[in-house]
């Protein structure tokens, strides 16, 4: 049902049209870019829509953002839109938990993500894509999608578990892992604790997952040993009251970490490469600079920071096909913005899709143009909250440093074994997954650049 909308406040439009109950499920399901940009095209900045008897309202305007990105968690509130993460990441964990413990949970991961341990991210992800590509021989065909995802799992588990990770757990992990992925769906959104099927699976995987983890944590607690990888910053630290996180704590900020980097780290590296060799003018300055910065350096933390031609490219995947099409809020107090009145119990949605689509914000929005990101233009510095791929204000990702090197890793160690050459006509977004890619088969034809006998990390890791 639609909340009475309050008569002293500018009435937010509602689109017309969808279904008795379900609103505007299915076009929202088949492909929500698409009906948030109609609903803008024919009502401006904000609209609302229907979602299952929900009342969705969505701001598209630069200052409309920016205020819900902005808003504390007292009056729009993430925790409660996101309740489908709590049987994945767990009871009392990021998303269960009350802000301000969740915000003590992000806090110990941060010594995770200094430069010192950034620097050796770098060289496991190097040696893992080094490794992947063990296989290829001279030449042949891939998909990029199934590739990046291959390689930013075995990444993802190498930082996140350790070395461990390579060699006994991978590929029960990587099951378990499809379980719980299988517990994004719409149904859950609405609903995490229906028995579906899918969701029955999800919560098995959670608590094997846990079972799985538990003799790699004592075994670690036991030796005493300090390693790179975040588990070990887990393991050292100690919550607000002095204690050791317990397994299930552990396991669920591991899977949080995993959850919000793997995939979408995937879907952006796919998109990074598919519109770069889409481009040969850009491609071009992008294998120049290679050369220029990795030849004499080795990839060292500073070398990666040079590599801004490849950081523009991946800034504009960003802005044009970011994972996370739409953020999503809970109204706990009503919500204010210029003469608008949203009611608590309603959402709100700010979608980086269509935003980044907006011409106010970035001229010829859709025209793949990365270096509107260079001085003097620097498109995405005129307007706050212009670039919102990794999200903003309080909940801004806290991975994005994270995500943006293991891209450049990525690509660097490829483009410099390989040339490469696009299969299939880039085709548009695939909306059935959470975190959206480019519909496939998203196929390259590669060709070695250097001796099938000298290796990438050897060549590149210093
Ligand atoms: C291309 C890769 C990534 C993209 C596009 C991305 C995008 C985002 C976005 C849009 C948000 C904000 C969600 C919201 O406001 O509703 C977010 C939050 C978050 N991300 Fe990322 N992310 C990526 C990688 C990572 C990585 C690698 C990590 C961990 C190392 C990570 C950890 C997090 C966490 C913990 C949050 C929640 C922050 C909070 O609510 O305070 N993300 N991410």
């Amino acid at each position: 049902m639609n909340s009475p909308r309050n008569s002293f406040t500018a009435p937010i439009p509602s689109l017309k049209g969808g279904l008795p109950l379900f609103g505007h499920a299915l076009e929202f399901w088949r492909d929500p870019v698409s009906l948030i940009q109609h609903g803008r095209d024919r009502h401006g900045d904000v609209f609302a829509f229907q979602l299952f008897g929900r009342t969705m309202n969505v701001f598209t305007g630069i200052g409309g953002a920016t205020a819900v990105l902005k808003s504390p968690d007292t009056v729009l509130s993430a925790r409660d839109a996101y309740r489908f993460t709590v049987p994945i990441f767990g009871r009392g964990i990021a998303y269960d938990a009350p802000p301000e413990l969740m915000d003590q949970q992000l806090s110990m991961i941060h010594p995770a993500l200094r430069d010192e341990r950034m620097q050796r991210y770098g060289e496991f992800i190097a040696a893992e894509v080094a490794d992947h590509v063990e296989i290829w021989g001279d030449s042949g065909e891939v998909d990029l999608l199934e590739t990046m995802n291959e390689i930013t799992i075995r990444s993802a588990g190498r930082c996140l578990i350790g070395a461990n990770f390579g060699t006994s757990l991978a590929s029960r992990f990587a099951a378990l892992y499809h379980d719980l992925q299988g517990g994004i769906n719409m149904v859950a959104f609405f609903a995490p604790g229906f028995p579906t099927l899918a969701n029955r699976r999800r919560d098995r995987a959670r608590r094997e997952l846990v079972e799985l983890m538990a003799p790699l944590i004592a075994q670690r607690r036991a030796s005493g040993r300090r390693c790179d990888d975040f588990l070990d910053t887990l393991i050292t630290s100690r919550s607000a009251d002095g204690m050791d996180l317990n397994d299930d704590t552990i396991t669920g900020l591991l899977l949080t970490l995993l959850f919000a980097g793997q995939h979408t780290s995937a879907v952006l590296a796919t998109w990074t490469g598919l519109l770069l060799l889409q481009s040969p003018r850009h491609l071009a300055p992008v294998l120049a600079e290679q050369t220029e910065v990795l030849a004499s350096e080795g990839m060292t933390l500073a070398a990666l920071k040079q590599l801004i031609r490849l950081e523009r490219c991946i800034k504009e995947a960003e802005r044009m096909h970011p994972p996370l099409t739409i953020l999503i809020r809970k109204v706990l107090k009503d919500f204010e913005f210029g003469a608008h009145r949203v009611p608590a119990g309603e959402y709100v949605i700010v979608s980086p899709a269509v935003s980044h689509r907006n011409p106010e914000i970035f001229a010829d929005p859709c025209r793949y143009d990365p270096d509107r990101f260079a001085v003097p233009r620097e498109e995405d510095r005129r307007t706050p909250n212009a670039l919102i791929g990794f999200g903003g204000g309080k909940h801004r990702c806290i991975g994005l440093a994270f995500a943006y090197q293991q891209i450049k890793v990525i690509w660097s160690v490829l483009l410099q074994r390989y040339s490469f050459e696009l299969v299939d006509k880039v085709q548009g977004p695939d909306y059935t997954t959470f975190d959206v890619g480019p519909r496939q088969p998203c196929r390259v034809r590669y060709s070695c650049r250097v001796s099938s006998r000298q290796t990438a990390s050897a060549a590149l890791v210093s």
